[in-house]
């Protein structure tokens, strides 16, 4: 995004903000559209990511379905207008509450994370009179060369069906008549650069479908091979969505099923960014330290996984020494608030404003109100325009639902 309009932006909005720029969604979009295009496929993004209703709603007009993990992710999606058969609801931990809604509204799929899931699901079905589409979601035994806390798909791990049960949860969903098993799927893991997990994952996906086909298992429909492709947070290039479709489309062919993915941050990451401003400066134990404000409760990634973002000086500040490199941190109590260490950033003085850049994608999403900040605007920007998405939330929000003087139960 140019500098032009994320200073408008940052003048009439003020900051922290983020900003989306939609036409980079739609590049992203259609990249990995057409780069699966061999094959019959569905592209169900995950709101995880960036669960913003503009957002969503763009991406519903682009064509996606969408990959959802709680009852709020639902309420979200159908807000933002997806038809519920464009749904798919994955996660480890769906409430009772959960999945009533999700079958109440007729969700595409519902992806199976344990045969006790099963067992709820089914019986939710059965009861309210409906037949749930299912998945199952199995643990393919897959790592990743990714910050372990991103890792999904290896052995012992809390997510996906053991691969030594998936025909016995498989044949048990056969039984029951009010789901039908339409779907096995995997996820192993989040912003991978190579595509060799994904040739593995997909290798052990056939074989189950193999399996469960001589089981005489015929209902399958689609095999999900998840999300997880990665993206640049510098200037290298990224991974390219043509070798992700080249290690995933021969499942689609060898099967006949067609291809579901999931991604969530190749679409958003690299639209977003976080906009700044540099409150003070200060030299301690000879580092050169800015102080700006936005912070972890914003941004998270740099102190929860050491994540890189870069970071630019959109309007010079008032004039500082520039000659050494700087850490810019945010103003909350803890010291692993920071959200660029030892970086050169010339004109970083005071009043200066910054953009962090890769922050449309678990950025806003994992935001919260620790140290009492409220939640920063969110703004998206097409053909030169742009439109508060999300207003800054206020004072009042803080405290919303809140009681100094609780009313005590008697029960
Ligand atoms: N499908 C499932 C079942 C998932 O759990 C996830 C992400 C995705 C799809 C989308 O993954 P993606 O394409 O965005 O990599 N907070 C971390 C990432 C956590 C990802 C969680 N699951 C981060 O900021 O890097």
């Amino acid at each position: 995004m140019g500098q032009g309009i994320l200073s408008r932006i940052a003048a009439a909005v003020g900051t922290p903000t983020f900003v989306y720029d939609l036409a980079a969604i739609r590049r992203q979009f259609q990249g990995l559209d057409s780069a699966l295009g061999a094959v019959p496929h569905r592209i169900c993004y995950s709101v995880k990511a960036n669960s913003n209703l503009a957002v969503l709603h763009f991406l519903r007009t682009l064509g996606a379905s969408a990959d959802i993990v709680s009852g709020g992710e639902l309420a979200r999606v159908l807000r933002a207008g997806f038809a519920p058969g464009d749904v798919v609801f994955s996660g480890v931990g769906k409430t009772l509450q959960e999945i009533e809604s999700a079958i109440g509204a007729g969700v595409g799929l519902i992806n199976l994370e344990s045969g006790a899931e099963l067992d709820l699901v089914a019986d939710t079905a059965a009861r309210l009179g409906r037949v749930a589409s299912v998945g199952m979601r199995i643990n393919p035994d897959v790592t990743t060369k990714t910050h372990p806390y991103t890792q999904t798909g290896g052995k012992g791990m809390k997510f996906g069906i053991p691969l030594d049960e998936v025909s016995e949860v498989a044949c048990r969903a056969a039984d029951r008549k009010s789901v039908v098993l339409r779907s096995v799927g995997m996820h192993v893991g989040s912003q991978i650069t190579d595509p060799s997990p994904y040739r593995e994952g997909a290798r052990k996906l056939e074989a189950v479908v193999e399996q469960l086909r001589a089981a005489g298992i015929n209902s399958l429909q689609s095999v999900d091979v998840g999300g997880g492709l990665g993206i640049s947070y510098n200037d290298d290039p990224g991974p390219r969505p043509e070798d992700f479709a080249a290690a995933v489309q021969g499942l689609a062919k060898t099967t006949g099923l067609r291809l579901l993915t999931e991604p969530g941050r190749f679409l958003v990451g690299n639209a977003g960014t976080l906009l700044a401003r540099v409150l003070y400066r200060k030299r301690s134990g000879g580092r050169d330290i800015v102080v700006v404000d936005a912070g972890m409760n914003d941004l998270l990634r740099p102190s929860l996984y050491g994540a890189h973002h870069d970071i630019r000086v959109l309007e010079p500040g008032a004039p500082a020494d520039d000659s050494a490199a700087v850490d810019v941190v945010g103003p909350l109590c803890e010291s692993g608030d920071f959200l660029g260490l030892d970086r050169r950033l010339p004109g970083a003085g005071v009043g200066a404003l910054l953009e962090i850049r890769g922050a449309g994608a678990y950025a806003f999403s994992m935001s919260s109100q620790y140290n009492s900040r409220p939640r920063a605007a969110e703004v998206v920007v097409e053909g030169g325009r742009y439109a508060v998405a999300r207003t800054r939330e206020t004072i009042e929000d803080l405290f919303r639902g809140e009681a100094s003087e609780p009313a005590w139960s008697t029960t």
